[in-house]
């Protein structure tokens, strides 16, 4: 008899402060740097170097600029002013968990006040009230690709060691607000994604870079922010006795191409390179074979003495991870290339993709959660799974997600599976459960929702929210605790 999911299994969804709550410039909030992510029309999206590209002058124009037209994040779906009604519609879908981020700006507008903003910390209150209210966990990201822009400007972002103690300040002035409404943490939106996007992700403005040295000063920035998520892990546990607290892993599952060895030692070593940030902060060390290349290729990361106690002192609770595709890799250059998160690989010959060029690969997350949990056995959850689709709005108002729904059930088909073979998995929260702004491209129109938005990718539109055949069927799932998954 199988057993599926335990009783207590957080059934939910994900969303980012930055590409859900608008207000931009309402109530004292700052600038971050997911402000000045420009929507731009014309660049194929597969093509993701271009859509995150940033420069000083970039960011200067944008500080200027009032826009939220070309720059979607500041007004995201407006998040900020419907929450109430969102969290009833995830309640109607019988949501036990939500994930969302708190926006830093919000709480210290320039990352470096004194004290920290009351309106910021008092919206975050009300929301994280409301959704106790409606008997939703929420599990909370303090650093969602949202850092104060000022600290991007002044520091290069996570660049600069002094940025470490003023996220480590925010951190504790979050658990002490909110002791009594938060008990899951995660200290970094996948961090290992500072290697493919900087800027989003730590702030680093390449020109700001000494000249041939952007490679090292983004593995300096990764040891600042494994250091920041070990401290606050730290005081978390000492603010808030029992919480949890995990870190949180893009998990690119990539297949060899082929059988050949050649294909193989790549394979593997793209897959070591991205399990070592998991690694870090689940051992509290840097495996030897990437302290070593560091080595080989000049990467000298500066380090305060105590660092490496700190880290090793301080391992995560959980680790979370995103999961949306996976990827082939081969010693043959010239194979045809397949789009994923925020990153290429070689095309699976045996998988369908979404319009977005991702593959769909249910039984790669399967082959996910064995691998993680044999790795680290600590409780792991999934906080990120979707599709990205451009739906149709048929004229009576309805919308018809199958391809979401497929997807979805496949996967949750995929992950019953790895629990049934003991899997220590405690949660699901898929992505977006609202259309929200895209991460990667700033488009509106790739949408991953159980409910619609009426947005367009040029921020038309009523905002009025509408439910999808997948609401439906995502509230069944629940309901079921999976066992109804047609
Ligand atoms: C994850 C991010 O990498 O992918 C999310 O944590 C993001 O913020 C999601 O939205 C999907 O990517 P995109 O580019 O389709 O929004």
């Amino acid at each position: 008899m199988s057993k599926g999911f335990p009783e207590n299994f957080l059934w939910g969804g994900a969303i980012a402060a930055n590409q859900a709550e608008g207000a931009w410039n309402v109530d004292g909030r700052g600038l971050s740097v997911a402000d000045v992510a420009q929507y731009k029309a014309n660049v194929d999206v597969k093509d993701y170097n271009k859509h995150v590209a940033i420069s000083s002058e970039l960011v200067e124009a944008a500080m200027k600029d009032p826009d939220d037209k070309k720059y979607p994040k500041r007004r995201g779906v407006d998040f900020y002013h419907h929450y109430k009604e969102d969290l009833a519609l995830f309640k109607e879908m019988g949501f036990k968990a939500l994930r969302v981020s708190i926006a830093w700006s919000r709480i210290f507008p320039d990352g470096e006040e004194t004290e920290p903003n009351e309106k910021g910390l008092q919206f975050y209150e009300d929301l994280f009230t409301e959704m106790r209210r409606l008997g939703m966990e929420p599990i909370v990201t303090l650093s969602h690709y949202e850092m104060p822009l000022a600290l991007s400007v002044k520091y290069n972002g996570w660049a600069d060691r002094r940025v470490v103690d003023l996220f480590v300040n925010y951190s504790r002035v979050c658990f002490e607000r909110y002791k009594n409404l938060v008990k899951y943490w995660l200290t970094f939106n996948e961090i290992d994604s500072i290697v493919r996007h900087p800027f989003t992700t730590a702030g680093i403005i390449p020109d700001k870079c000494p000249e041939g040295e952007k490679d090292r000063t983004v593995y300096q920035a990764l040891h600042h922010q494994f250091v920041a998520s070990a401290k606050v892990t730290k005081d978390c546990h000492e603010i808030i006795p029992g919480s949890q607290v995990g870190c949180m892993l893009t998990k690119l599952t990539t297949y060899p191409h082929t059988c050949h060895p050649q294909d193989v030692e790549k394979t593997l070593k793209r897959n070591l390179d991205n399990y070592f940030y998991t690694d870090v902060q689940v051992f509290g060390e840097y495996p030897p074979l990437i302290l070593n290349r560091f080595k080989r290729n000049g990467i000298e990361i500066v380090m305060e003495e105590e660092d490496l106690e700190i880290l090793k002192a301080n391992p995560v609770d959980y680790v979370s991870f995103s999961y949306y595709m996976s990827l082939t890799e081969s010693a043959d250059e010239g194979l045809e290339k397949a789009a994923g998160n925020t990153i290429m690989g070689i095309k699976n010959p045996y998988l369908p993709s979404t319009d977005w060029g991702w593959q769909i690969d249910p039984q790669g997350l399967k082959i996910s959660l064995l691998e993680l949990y044999d790795r680290y056995q600590k409780p792991l959850i999934i906080v990120e799974n979707g599709m990205g689709a451009a739906d149709k709005v048929e004229e009576d108002g309805s919308i018809h997600d199958d391809y979401r729904i497929s997807y979805f059930r496949e996967h949750i088909k995929a992950m019953k599976e790895a629990v049934e073979e003991g899997v220590d998995l405690f949660g699901y929260t898929s992505w977006g459960p609202i259309d929200i702004i895209s991460a990667g491209t700033s488009q509106m129109s790739k949408r991953y929702g159980f409910i619609y938005v009426d947005q367009d990718d040029e921020g038309n539109g009523t905002l009025e929210r509408k439910k999808k055949d997948s609401f439906f069927w995502y509230k069944k799932v629940i309901e079921s605790n999976a066992e109804k998954l047609d």
